[in-house]
């Protein structure tokens, strides 16, 4: 739980999946960033990422995305504050929080468009 590269989705809720024992999620839906792209489509915040240079290791993007999914479904159009806080928790070593965060605004910008014309 130091880093949140492992967080999945359960149930629609980002969870850091090293701190979760497999038993408690019998049951449950449970999508990694691989279950996110449609085929051979990118999920938006996937292909967000890539059109923003969005990391440099990429050992903490997965989490990152899954989390910016999981902040999206609950908030369509986060502030940089709130995308700063909801993404609290992920660590990125090589330090591109200002590109994850222009991301994030840019699909929450995409789904203003779309929602609103
Ligand atoms: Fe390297 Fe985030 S891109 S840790």
């Amino acid at each position: 739980g130091q880093c949140g590269s492992c967080m999945v989705l359960i149930d629609g809720r980002a969870m850091n999946s090293c701190l979760l024992p497999a038993a408690s999620t019998v049951g449950k839906k449970i999508v990694t960033i691989e279950g996110l792209a449609s085929g051979r489509r990118l999920h938006p915040v996937q292909q967000a990422f890539l059109d923003h240079a969005a990391f440099q290791c990429g050992f903490c993007t997965p989490g990152m995305i899954i989390g910016a999914v999981a902040l999206l479904s609950n908030n369509p159009n986060p502030s940089a504050a709130q995308i700063r806080d909801g993404l609290h928790g992920h660590l990125c070593r090589c330090g591109t929080y200002p590109r994850i965060v222009e991301a994030v605004r840019s699909v929450a910008a995409e789904l203003k468009e779309a929602t609103h014309g």
